[in-house]
């Protein structure tokens, strides 16, 4: 086997898991190719957290089919979550699949490219960190550290539990010392990487406990690092220290994902999120206390089983109270083995296709009016590459997580300063006037 082609769905973990895969399959001497006709393993990294997610990859594995029957000394692997929730059932329903893993068992690729017979075989236990695979990342000074996996809560929508495992935290050396090595390579940003990061540490041991709050502020004192972002943490779990983390840490950028899911306490029991409205609001107020700039962003599930018109118009409340920078707006889908998919007053389809306009057009709207408090300021912007619609151009991104595109001649991994000069809901537009003294 000389080449491969992967394929990655979902969620910034698999982004990352990936990366671990392709660092893995280049130090065995496999090569990445950029089409999938051309490659000998036909790769994919899956994600089932809708159905959508699973239609989207079914769509792409029926061509992996094609090219097998083509040439049937082809392998077609299957990791990731879409994986570990069917487990062996992967082999009746798909039956050219040749090696089907859990997002846990990324190492075990490589036992099976490198074994003696190529039968089929399934890998789904939970074994922690893959941590010390080699990592091929996908941007130069960019680096996603894992620093847990899996998932103890039970939102009664989230198939996570049941692909991720349950919670383990990593050792907290462990992950600086992962950080020092991304910074002596060059890394300047690191994005930490858990379902609930801010319940870091609990289930460590006593003498390596640590809060998620020290985990940052350790992370910030590593030389090189002028960056640092984390997803995601859990309305119910963020404390006041890890609010006042970024007002005080210089590194800790002034952004903060914070999934809300409902404004109706009504739906965010049912949906088990174990916090209700007035307790968000409050992590919201604490918030913009401390940090008064801070960028918010969420994801919002609309049409959750029994959500009524009251409901719905609490989310669009809490959505017009907080003035989000942006939000994921997601239409329930049910998940097997997941309880709610079991509830029996799911909502009819074009009702949740209504109120899914209604928020994101509110959304939206907010977004683009929050946007224009950074015109006329001059931020800095990581610059990480020729700007995606005119390459004449850079783009980069400002601590708040907007994309800016600019005139300069700042290089990649440089910081730049930019004066803003329009905005719309999603990137900013602006000139260089210096670099950065970051720079
Ligand atoms: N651990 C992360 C979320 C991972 S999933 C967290 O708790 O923040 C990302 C988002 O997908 C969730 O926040 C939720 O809004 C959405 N989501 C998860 N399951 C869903 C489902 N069954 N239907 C619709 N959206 C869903
Ligand atoms: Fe899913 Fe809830 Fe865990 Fe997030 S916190 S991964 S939404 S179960
Ligand atoms: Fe991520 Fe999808 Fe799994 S969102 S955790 S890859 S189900």
């Amino acid at each position: 086997m000389r080449t491969y082609h992967l394929t990655t769905f979902g969620c910034q973990m698999n982004e990352h898991d990936s990366e671990r895969m392709k660092g893995m399959l280049d130090s065995l001497g496999i090569r990445e190719v950029g089409a999938r006709e051309e490659a000998d393993l036909i790769l994919f990294n899956t994600c089932s957290i809708r159905e959508s997610a699973d239609n989207r990859f079914l769509g792409n594995l029926g061509e992996a089919k094609r090219l097998k029957s083509e040439d049937p000394g082809r392998v077609v692997g299957v990791g990731g979550c879409w994986s570990q929730s069917m487990k062996e059932r992967v082999f009746e329903q798909f039956p050219f699949v040749d090696v089907a893993f859990g997002p846990g068992q990324i190492p075990k690729l490589a036992e099976f490219l490198t074994s003696e017979s190529l039968t089929a075989q399934g890998y789904f236990e939970f074994e922690g960190f893959s941590g010390h695979l080699p990592m091929k990342r996908e941007r130069e000074f960019h680096g996603w550290v894992q620093v847990s996996v899996g998932c103890n809560c039970v939102c009664a929508y989230c198939i996570v539990p049941s692909t991720r495992g349950r919670e383990v935290s990593r050792a907290p050396g462990d992950v600086l010392a992962e950080v020092e090595r991304l910074a002596a390579d060059g890394v300047r940003e690191v994005t930490l990487l858990g379902q609930n990061v801010n319940s870091y540490g609990r289930d460590l041991p006593k003498e390596q406990k640590a809060s998620f709050a020290e985990l940052l502020a350790a992370v910030d004192r590593v030389e090189g690092i002028e960056r640092i972002r984390y997803t995601s943490p859990h309305p119910k779990d963020m404390r006041e220290d890890v609010i006042r983390a970024h007002a005080e840490l210089p590194a800790l950028c002034e952004h903060i994902h914070l999934p809300l899911q409902s404004g109706s306490s009504r739906v965010l029991k049912a949906m088990k999120r174990t916090y209700n409205r007035e307790r968000y609001l409050d992590r919201v107020a604490m918030i913009r206390e401390h940090v008064p700039d801070c960028a918010l962003s969420t994801d919002i599930i609309v049409g959750f089983p029994g959500e009524t018109d009251e409901d719905f118009e609490a989310t669009l409340e809490v959505v017009e109270q907080v003035r989000y920078d942006s939000a994921f707006t997601f239409i329930f889908s049910p998940r097997r083995g997941t309880s709610a998919a079991e509830y029996a007053e799911q909502v009819p389809y074009p009702v949740k296709r209504e109120r899914m306009e209604r928020l994101v057009d509110a959304v939206q709207r907010i977004a683009a009016e929050r946007s224009q408090r950074f015109v006329g300021r001059t931020m800095d912007v990581l610059v990480e590459g020729p700007s995606r619609t005119d390459p004449a151009r850079l783009r980069g991104r400002i601590r708040h997580n907007k994309t800016a595109n600019f005139s300069g001649t700042a290089q990649p991994g440089e910081f730049a300063r930019v004066e803003i000069d329009a905005a719309t809901s999603t990137t900013l537009a602006g000139e260089e006037r210096a670099l950065s003294p970051l720079a």
